[in-house]
């Protein structure tokens, strides 16, 4: 798929575009959008507008041929509901409406001339980014285990997006970014939905090393003896259980100045969570093949940032192995001690999440981070809070932490992968205690997502953290089965917005 910018004035010059379609908006109320109008000297979108044959509800489509004085051939009329007030909302639908309508077009090309400037609350580069990341999702097939490939969408691969020149500039940046977002996406994606057979921890090591390679990334992996040396007892308990070699993989994007603190992320990597001893039941098990959504965002978020050549220094740190049952598996009761040093009674080999991570939180505290944030499809109980909508976001509470734990809500506000702030408090740090050990690796069914950010953070004390349970909004379920690409959109604007950030500092 193509996407470019045309600066032309619509009112002059749209009507004398050629294009294989030109999608421009009505309104309800028969009202035409200033594109639709300079359309319309023939009166034909008028006359089909009084039909009825479209009602200008957001989301709803006609297609027109051969129109008088207009040298594209079709019209695409989408309608963006009430004039008065064009929302985000009604531009999403209408974006949905589009994208469905040009994947079985004739046309192989689409102007979209469309009042991407006078959304509420939103900008030209929001609507930009909506577009190109909707039609690449549309686009996006989960074929690769398929002896025959689904068919590719018929219809339009390239969208060219018409701009006042006044604001060229900054569409040419959004589309920049939205396409190497969408190229991130679906990395992620396509990781995720792969099956544990396939996606390994190995899998994802070469994944890691493969990007190195093709975006000059610094990156090392280490194996089994390396983690043992780095006393990762935590992390190694998980991992007793099966025949897949563990890996431990540390990226870096070191785009900012060389004295920076970096950024960091560490991605949960289970390539497949059986629970271990505490097996899980059988139905919907499949599922815990997205147990590495965590890890795959993180790779999906360096592949997006990396095609920016974003200037920020960016630490990617990924745990991976399997959880599974066998006779060296590690049993409920157990007690293993962490590369922190504090020992950790193993109640339910299920929490494993959290095992794997706490010795990665430790690991990270040699980069001295800025920040420090860890994604992960971590509890159950997180969906049962806040069900597929918003990611649960956890901090503790203070001025460094409640400043991070705002820029990651407002990235997440921003690019409509939205997280919810949920509590971290020393009440609930009594659910974890052991009669046996430092810390019981679970606490109990109340407040089960709290509780788990609770353990990890434990191991956080030196440096500001946040941590983004992704449980509920990594995949989809049932008949839509698949990965969305979640939370890639929330941390790639995040780091965005820390790289102008720290441009601004300079200036
Ligand atoms: N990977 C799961 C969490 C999970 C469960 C994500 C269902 C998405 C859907 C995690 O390792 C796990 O099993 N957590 C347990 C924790 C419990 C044993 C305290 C859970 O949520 O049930
Ligand atoms: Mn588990
Ligand atoms: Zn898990």
């Amino acid at each position: 798929m193509d996407f470019s910018i045309k600066t032309l004035d619509v009112k002059t010059s749209v009507a004398t575009i050629k294009a294989g379609t030109l999608v421009v908006g009505i309104f309800e109320n028969r009202k035409l959008t200033q594109a639709a109008q300079a359309l319309d000297k023939s009166g034909a979108i008028s006359t089909v507008l009084k039909s009825g044959d479209i009602t200008g509800k957001p989301g709803s489509t006609l297609l027109l041929r051969s129109l008088n004085g207009v040298a594209a051939e079709r019209v695409l009329l989408v309608g963006l509901g009430n004039e008065e007030e064009l929302t985000d909302k009604n531009f999403s639908s209408a974006t949905q409406a589009i994208v469905r309508a040009l994947s079985t077009v004739g046309s192989a090309d689409a102007l979209l001339a469309l009042p991407f400037d006078q959304i509420r609350g939103r900008d030209s580069a929001w609507a930009i980014r909506t577009l190109i990341l909707t039609a690449r999702d549309n686009s996006y097939r989960s074929d690769t285990m398929k002896s025959k490939k689904d068919p590719a969408p018929a219809g339009v691969k390239k969208f060219v997006f018409n701009i006042a020149a006044a604001a060229a500039t900054a569409a040419k940046n959004a589309l920049t970014e939205a396409v190497a977002l969408a190229n991130g996406m679906e990395l992620s994606k396509e990781l995720s939905n792969l099956p544990g057979n396939v996606c390994t921890p190995t899998y994802l090591a070469n994944t890691a090393k493969k990007l190195a390679k093709d975006f000059k990334l610094g990156i090392e992996v280490l194996d089994r003896k390396q983690l043992e040396a780095l006393k990762m007892g935590s992390f190694l308990s998980v991992t007793n259980g099966s025949d897949e070699p563990p890996k431990f993989i540390v990226l870096k994007h070191m785009g900012g100045k060389i004295k920076d603190a970096p950024t960091v992320l560490v991605g949960k990597g289970i390539t497949f969570d059986t629970g271990g001893i505490s097996l899980k039941p059988g139905a919907g098990m499949d599922e815990m093949k997205y147990d590495m959504c965590g890890a795959a965002s993180v790779l999906g978020t360096f592949r997006a940032i990396a095609e920016l050549q974003l200037k920020l220094n960016v630490i990617g740190v990924i745990p991976t192995c399997e959880n599974m049952p066998s006779g060296r598996a590690t049993k409920p009761g157990d007690i293993v001690t962490s590369m922190s040093g504090q020992t950790i009674e193993v109640l339910n080999t299920d929490a494993e999440g959290r095992l794997i991570l706490c010795d990665a939180l430790t690991y990270v505290e040699r980069f001295k981070p800025a920040a420090v944030v860890d994604i992960a499809t971590l509890t159950g109980a997180c969906v049962v809070a806040l069900g597929h909508h918003n990611s649960g976001l956890f901090t503790r509470e203070d001025e460094a932490h409640d400043q991070l734990a705002a820029e990651l809500l407002a990235a997440g506000k921003s690019s409509g992968d939205t997280a919810w702030r949920m509590p971290i408090q020393d009440v609930y740090q009594e659910q974890l205690k052991s009669n046996f050990a430092d810390i019981a690796n679970i606490g109990g069914q109340p407040a089960g997502s709290v509780t788990a950010a609770c353990f990890l953070e434990r191991f956080t004390k030196k440096y500001t953290w946040a941590h983004i349970d992704i449980a509920g909004t990594a995949w989809r379920g049932a008949a839509a089965k698949g990965a969305t690409g979640r939370p890639v959109p929330l941390l790639t604007t995040f780091l965005l917005e820390r790289a102008k950030a720290g441009q601004k500092v300079r200036a």
